[in-house]
């Protein structure tokens, strides 16, 4: 009896001591800009999110133009979709930096904008057999979890093989627009199903808001490594409006009218440096942001 007290009593004493200098550190964290040498590490997954509007193939080199040959040495394994019912997407391997790629297409600015300025959509559960053990209180984008559906089977055992094919233990999923928030789902879906090992990133641009508040709480938890990358007054990142129940997760970068990257702390940071501030209203944000450019990269084919 007296071990269990003091042993609880120990445990609260060590939480105490734990709990307030984090709680402090978060109170702290800064919005930061980036240097010239953080901002071209993303580059290669710049290039790999614009290649998905390319339809992709398992031939290396498939005929897509500047930013999809851009990453040489990239071995495709595996790719799907149509462009139009299921977007694109493919998945191979990057030996200069040792990780299995998975990327999505996007879609169009214009349609991705009205799209989610109709609000006809609504948000829905995970599906139980993609996303086993999920709490039933997050909830994602219907459209967006269908879309991730269509190809999720076909993606994973890609996955599997790129892994086993190059002895690989890194997944980063990258995609811009919907392609985006098919890669944040993806983030949540495939560390669900591969080794407890794997190491995993995300990189999305460009992305709108996939889920509720549990949702991102359950991203900020389980998803080790996610940034999403917002141009300037690029609308899509705002959509859907918070008021319909929808939040980003931690992670946010962005791009400043002055081209200074920033990193934003916490989920829909309001600052003015930070898409969400910036952006106050749908007639604040300008859709031709979207596409880019991202460090001088323009998304698409
Ligand atoms: C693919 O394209 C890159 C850049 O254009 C080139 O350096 C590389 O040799 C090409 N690889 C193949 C297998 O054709
Ligand atoms: C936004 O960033 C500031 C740092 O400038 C931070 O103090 C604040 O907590 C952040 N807001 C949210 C909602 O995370």
């Amino acid at each position: 009896m007296a071990t269990l007290a003091t042993g609880i009593a120990l445990l609260s004493a060590l939480s105490a001591v734990y709990a307030i200098p984090t709680r402090t550190l978060q109170a702290r964290q800064a919005i930061t800009t980036l240097a010239t040498s953080q901002i071209s590490m993303f580059k290669p997954f710049t290039f790999f999110a614009s290649a998905a509007y390319c339809q992709p193939s398992t031939t290396i080199n498939w005929s897509c133009g500047a930013n999809c040959n851009a990453n040489s040495g990239f071995q495709p394994v595996a790719s799907g979709g149509d462009g139009s019912d299921v977007q694109f997407w493919y998945v191979g391997f990057d030996p200069s930096l040792s990780t299995v790629i998975v990327a999505h297409q996007g879609t169009d600015p214009d349609k991705i904008a009205a799209d989610l300025e109709d609000a006809n959509f609504f948000l829905t559960n995970l599906d139980s057999t993609l996303f086993p053990g999920v709490s039933s209180s997050v909830k994602v984008h219907n459209g967006f979890h269908d879309s991730h559906a269509k190809s999720a089977p076909q993606i994973l055992s890609a996955v599997q093989s790129a892994m086993a094919t190059h002895s690989a233990n890194r997944v980063t999923m990258v995609g811009h627009s919907l392609g985006a928030a098919l890669a944040l789902l993806d983030s949540v879906f495939l560390p669900l199903h591969l080794p407890s090992t794997t190491i995993f990133k995300t990189v999305g641009y460009g992305m709108p808001r996939v889920g509720n508040q549990a949702f991102a709480n359950y991203v900020d938890q389980h998803v080790t490594s996610l940034n999403h990358i917002n141009n300037k007054e690029d609308v899509v990142p705002i959509l859907p409006g918070m008021f319909l129940g929808f939040h980003h997760p931690s992670g946010e970068l962005h791009i400043m009218d002055n081209n200074a990257w920033v990193s934003c702390p916490g989920q829909d940071n309001d600052s003015n440096d930070c898409s969400t501030g910036d952006v106050d209203n749908i007639f604040e944000g300008d859709v031709s942001d979207h596409d880019g450019p991202y460090d001088g990269v323009e998304m698409g084919c």
